[in-house]
């Protein structure tokens, strides 16, 4: 014969499990939960009390009679005054009266509601998964000296069916805010990007327009000081020998001057787009050095380069004037390849040279090979630099490999 009081605590606590089910929040559980509760444990005041993942914060749920505990969550665990149940140390709090209760009241405790909404007897029972306390379920009456060790049993009997759901939703919690912080992360970066793109975009307008300046101005005032000077050897009383070197800087500086301006206005990009831009780059860079350097430049990139948004195609287009400079520059190199290429959903832009190649990491400590890896970064683009693995020179040759995902290269919106 079954015990009919023992039977109808297996109803309540059947109709908590029906009545957990469907639940999503802890609000809601302990709202729905709480009138079936109150049949086994009466109660004016319930709360649940669950630990965060961090072992430092807690945060409260309750029922019943409205307190400052629920009020301003997360409250640090050191300040609750059932700290020892929710630290593991005592395995259950049953008091008759706590509000005079000295384990209650300590340095720092946040029991003022106890205090304030006279909560006297009070019955503390873990929340317990696989071993470990999440937090705490406890029940308050106004009357003195109301719970029983029977109630401590059955109230640890309903916390052990509450601890899974309570559990699961903890971690759920915990993975939506660990969702929300990484997409708000995310959305930064993006914004710095986006930021910085624009800086870019100011950058590149300020670059050229002073090229324009150079050119219209410097440069012909330059132009003109030459010519005097010039004019200046021809009259008796000025040495011309001494004057000689002199015309001879001032004409290298401005050779220099006008690839300064060359440099700082692409109109090939701006006109015929980065393709046409590149190769132009390689052909005058080339022939200007005075090197006997061959050079290809292979576009099988389609018409992916055609839908660039011009600020990501001049990005693109000054990291391989970069590269191209560096492998003329400093490669001593027989040939030079420039290869554009479509992968899956990136454009992949090569160059590749067979000179005598990066001797250490130390040597990579250069403005330009910096310049080219923050450009990268701002278009989103993944940038290497190493070892060229085609050249037939074992061991030598530089390879710079640009790989822009085309979902950001079209970028219209920037
Ligand atoms: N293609 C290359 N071949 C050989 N050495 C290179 C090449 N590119 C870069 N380097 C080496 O890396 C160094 C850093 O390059 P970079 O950052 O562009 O600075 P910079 O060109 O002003 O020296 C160069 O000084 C050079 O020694
Ligand atoms: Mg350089």
């Amino acid at each position: 014969m079954l015990n009919p009081a023992r039977n109808s605590l297996f109803d309540r606590y059947l109709g908590i499990s029906r009545l957990l089910a469907g639940q999503l929040d802890f609000t809601s559980i302990i709202k729905s939960v709480a009138e079936e509760i109150s049949h086994i444990i009466p109660h004016d005041h319930m709360d649940v009390c669950i630990k965060m993942l961090d072992g430092k914060y807690h945060i409260a749920y309750e029922s019943g009679l409205d307190t400052a505990w629920s009020q301003h969550p997360p409250a640090l665990l050191t300040g609750s005054p059932i700290r020892t149940l929710l630290s593991g140390e005592v395995d259950f709090l049953l008091s008759a009266d706590a509000c005079t209760d000295p384990r209650f009241h300590f340095e720092g405790a946040f029991s003022s509601p106890i205090i304030d909404l006279s909560l006297r007897s009070r019955l503390h029972v873990p929340l317990k998964v696989q071993g470990d306390v999440i937090g705490a379920l406890s029940c308050s009456s106004q009357q003195r000296d109301c719970y029983t060790v029977e109630d401590v049993e059955n109230a640890r009997a309903v916390a052990d069916l509450l601890a899974p759901y309570f559990f699961a939703l903890r971690a759920a919690e915990q993975a939506k805010r660990s969702a929300v912080i990484e997409t708000e992360a995310r959305a930064r970066e993006e914004g710095l990007r986006f930021g910085a793109l624009k800086l870019t975009e100011a950058l590149e307008a300020e670059r050229q327009r002073i090229g324009m300046d150079l050119h219209d101005q410097t440069l012909a005032d330059l132009t003109r000081l030459t010519r005097r000077m010039e004019r200046l050897t021809d009259l008796p009383s000025v040495s011309g020998d001494a004057l000689e070197p002199l015309c001879r800087a001032m004409q290298q500086c401005m050779h220099d001057l006008r690839q300064i301006i060359e440099e700082a206005k692409p109109t090939v990009l701006q006109l015929f787009g980065v393709a046409e831009a590149i190769e132009n780059h390689l052909e005058r860079s080339v022939r200007e050095s005075g090197q006997a350097i061959e050079w290809q430049m292979l576009d099988e990139s389609g018409d992916s380069l055609r839908e660039l948004n011009p600020t990501v195609a001049v990005a693109l287009f000054r990291i391989v004037q970069e590269a191209v400079n560096n492998a003329i520059r400093h490669g001593q190199s027989d040939t030079i390849i420039v290869r554009l290429t479509r992968r899956d959903s990136a454009l992949c832009i090569e160059v590749e040279d067979d000179g005598r190649g990066l001797a250490d990491v130390r040597e990579m400590a250069g403005h330009g090979i910096d310049n080219m890896k923050t450009r990268a970064r701002l278009i989103a683009a993944r940038f290497e630099i190493g070892r060229n693995p085609a050249c037939r020179r074992e061991g030598r040759g530089t390879r710079m490999r640009l790989t822009l995902p085309t979902d950001h290269a079209r970028l219209a919106e920037i």
